[in-house]
């Protein structure tokens, strides 16, 4: 694509990413699944880079789903360490990128020292170019059902009616609250599905698949599917 030709096209506000295919990538290599995961995560550091430089306001990536405690013991302790030093490493930089981060999912499950490191890093960053949004034991059903908890318990203390529900005040009590829906969605690893990624926010988000391995996933790519998405035609259901 032209330089001049790129420089019109705006990225959206708001990309989402299914970070998938780390296994795969590391299996070509003859690389234990952690390694894989290890690059991936790399990628992700590259990525929100470029999104920074890019002007994007918020990246939600998919980093472990609700069903991702299936896998092996290993291969869950093995993304529990990197995603540990990867915080760790995210709060001493923190001034330096203007990241700031929030998260999705219930951090209940994960280790004391894994939910303080998320809870100190979504407090200590007021200031940012960039918002990221790690979706952490996340699951787009386990996300509505909790918020319809959450709305429910208000409506046994009085604080609203039944009929007060909209899908406005819904979507307040998701892990996204207020935030604009994505206008992007990327899956890489040639996977065609949503495999429970932001199920209610998606209603009329762009999907676009992708057959590079996360681990591989490079700016150029992000260029692609930003491209890509400007040459849909969203329409919102009218004509
Ligand atoms: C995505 O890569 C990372 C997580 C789900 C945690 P995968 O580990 O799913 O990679 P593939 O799909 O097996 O290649
Ligand atoms: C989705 O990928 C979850 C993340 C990328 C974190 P999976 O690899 O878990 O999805 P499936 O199993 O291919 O549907
Ligand atoms: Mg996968």
């Amino acid at each position: 694509m032209a330089l001049s030709e790129k420089e019109n096209l705006a990225p959206p506000r708001h990309i989402a990413i299914i970070m998938d295919g780390n296994g795969r990538w590391a299996k070509q290599r003859g690389l234990p699944r952690t390694a894989g995961h290890a690059a991936g995560a790399e990628a992700f550091r590259r990525i929100a880079n470029y999104c920074r430089t890019l002007g994007v306001e918020y990246l939600t990536v998919y980093a472990f789903s609700t069903e991702n405690w299936k896998r092996s013991q290993e291969e869950v302790a093995g993304i529990m360490k990197l995603l540990r030093r990867y915080l760790e490493e995210a709060l001493r930089d923190m001034e330096k990128n203007r990241v700031c981060f929030r998260f999705f999912g219930d951090l209940s499950r994960l280790s004391p020292e894994l939910q303080k490191l998320c809870y100190d890093a979504q407090h200590r960053s007021e200031e940012y170019d960039v918002q990221v949004n790690f979706c952490l034991n996340y699951g787009g059903r386990d996300e509505i059902v909790h918020a319809a908890r959450a709305f429910a318990a208000d409506v046994a203390a009085g604080t609203y009616r039944p009929e007060a529900l909209t899908e406005a005040l819904f979507a307040s009590y998701l892990y996204s609250g207020e935030i604009p829906d994505p206008e992007l969605i990327i899956r890489p690893s040639g996977e065609k599905r949503t495999s429970n990624f932001l199920l209610w926010q998606s209603a009329y988000s762009e999907y676009v698949f992708m057959n590079v391995l996360w681990p591989d996933f490079a700016p150029e790519h992000l260029d692609e599917a930003i491209a890509e998405y400007h040459r849909r035609n969203r329409r919102f259901g009218g004509t």
